[in-house]
């Protein structure tokens, strides 16, 4: 057990919320955080509200002018000390985080340092906000401007407390954005840490907050404001869509990262242990609990059993414990529900034929922790249309492309999606036909800060990271010119 880092981790937490850089203690009334490894109290958040939500934005409004009209080179220079300073806390913020996510610590390092790349990459995008001239018929000279959004509304998730939150606020600064963010209840140590790094590399006040609380009562009053002009949002669809219709009445830009149900296929001619190394890198990120990782794993007939039997006994060697236990691969689910819904999904594999290979149960350490799982058959259709969200990969043999093809289409989900082949006309064809916003081709890991993240049909729109996210929070201005 590593005590120093999850002491460094202690060290971090901050129970209190920020608003405009000051804080707002958790009082008498905070809600708690628990470690999902044991259910031990960490501390508590202040329960805000109304009020104090309404306090974060006028503060983002007025921060907004100054900010959006300042030196772009000063805010990349912002953002590059806000990245050393993160670089230099990686252990703390990587045991805070794996304190209340309860993702191995080793995982949350890493965590912090793809959270960091998207800060540095934009550092970079903010000294190229590009715009065009263009000579019109009329005889007039076009200039734009890309300006940015206004002040924005961040909603983030636990799964990734530290890089949903730089995938927007990057971007955001970057054009000039100020943000009031909603950290996940379970998870918003991390978020108050980053944000205090933030002022500590030089943020002008007013230009974030933190507001946490009961999400659907503070997601309500950033959404009617007027004030805000951009929502971004990344967790499950229902409640995207809901976000959605709530910024209808004052027409705010908006991105959506939302549910997936991601197909991983592998045909006959694959590298089998590649595809099953791949597919243990892509599932186990944080105990499945991914957006992006394999739902559903569809395996050519002719290789089906040799696939699932090797998957079966590299995934029954993945070590599982707490996040500071040596070693560790897997660690716990954020929350009790989560157990049971690995529960139902697996029993609908088993009623519909299918077999457990690995696993197969609550794991022996108890708690919220689960054995992570493979199994071969059964029915596919509950895997399409819903993300498991836990350490369960199951397999099901096809027999044609056009079959895989079809079975990988056949969802409301188009987030990410997998394929192994060695034949390259294949992996062109299936790549550009399968329905996903992001596509492995012989791997399992699709996330970086220079590649576009984003879904298309029900898993939403816009792009986080790569050249195109700074455009989710830019407008579009033409200035036209008559010249003489
Ligand atoms: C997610 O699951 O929401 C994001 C995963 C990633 O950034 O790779």
């Amino acid at each position: 057990m590593n005590t120093a880092a999850r002491d460094a981790g202690l060290k971090l937490l901050r129970e209190h919320a920020l608003i405009a850089g000051a804080a707002i203690p958790a009082g008498a009334n905070g809600i708690a955080v628990d470690d999902p490894a044991t259910g031990e109290i960490l501390g508590h958040i202040p329960d805000l509200g109304v009020a104090e939500t309404d306090r974060a934005i006028q503060a983002a409004h007025d921060a907004f002018p100054a900010w959006s009209r300042s030196d772009p080179h000063k805010r990349a220079a912002f953002l590059r000390e806000w990245a050393r300073l993160i670089d230099e806390n990686t252990e703390g913020l990587g045991a805070l985080m794996a304190l209340e996510n309860g993702k191995p610590f080793e995982e949350a390092k890493g965590e912090v340092t793809y959270a960091n790349g998207f800060i540095k990459w934009f550092a970079g995008e903010a000294e190229r906000i590009l715009g065009e001239t263009q000579d019109t018929p009329l005889g007039h000279v076009i200039l734009t401007f890309r300006e940015a959004v206004g002040p924005c509304a961040l909603i983030t998730p636990w799964n990734f407390p530290a890089a949903m939150l730089t995938r927007k606020l990057g971007p955001a600064f970057a054009a000039g954005c100020t943000a009031v963010v909603k950290p996940a209840s379970q998870t918003p140590f991390t978020a108050i840490a980053l944000a205090e790094l933030a002022y500590r590399a030089g943020l002008p006040k007013g230009a974030l907050s933190v507001i946490t609380g009961d999400a659907a009562t503070i997601g309500g009053v950033l959404t009617a404001s007027p004030l805000i002009r951009k929502l971004s949002f990344t967790g499950s669809t229902p409640i995207g869509r809901k976000l959605a219709e709530q910024c209808a009445p004052t027409l705010k830009r908006v991105s959506m990262e939302l549910g997936g149900a991601a197909p991983l296929i592998v045909f006959e001619d694959a590298d089998l242990d590649l595809a099953v190394a791949e597919t243990i890198k892509g599932k186990f990120r944080n105990a499945g609990q991914t957006c992006v990782c394999p739902n559903r794993v569809y395996v050519q007939a002719s290789v089906a059993e040799a696939y699932a039997t090797k998957l079966a006994a590299e995934v029954a060697k993945i070590p599982v414990g707490p996040a500071f236990e040596d070693g560790v691969k897997v660690g716990p689910l954020i929350e009790d529900k989560a157990i049971a819904k690995v529960e139902d999904h697996l029993s609908r594999v088993q009623t519909s034929g299918g077999r457990v290979l690995t696993g197969g149960a609550r794991h022996a350490l108890g708690g919220r922790f689960f054995q992570p799982t493979v199994t071969l058959g059964g029915d596919d259709e509950l895997f399409r249309h819903e993300e498991t969200f836990g350490p369960l990969i199951p397999v099901f043999p096809f027999d044609t492309e056009e079959e895989a093809l079809g079975k990988a289409n056949d969802s409301e989900f188009g987030l990410a999606s997998y394929l192994f082949t060695r034949d390259l006309d294949r992996a062109m064809r299936i790549g550009r036909h399968i329905e996903a916003g992001m596509i492995g081709i012989n791997t399992g890991l699709i996330s970086t800060a220079v590649a576009p993240f984003g879904g298309v049909k029900q898993s939403g729109y816009g792009r986080e990271g790569s050249i195109h996210g700074i455009d989710e929070y830019v407008d579009i201005k033409q200035v036209t010119l008559a010249l003489k």
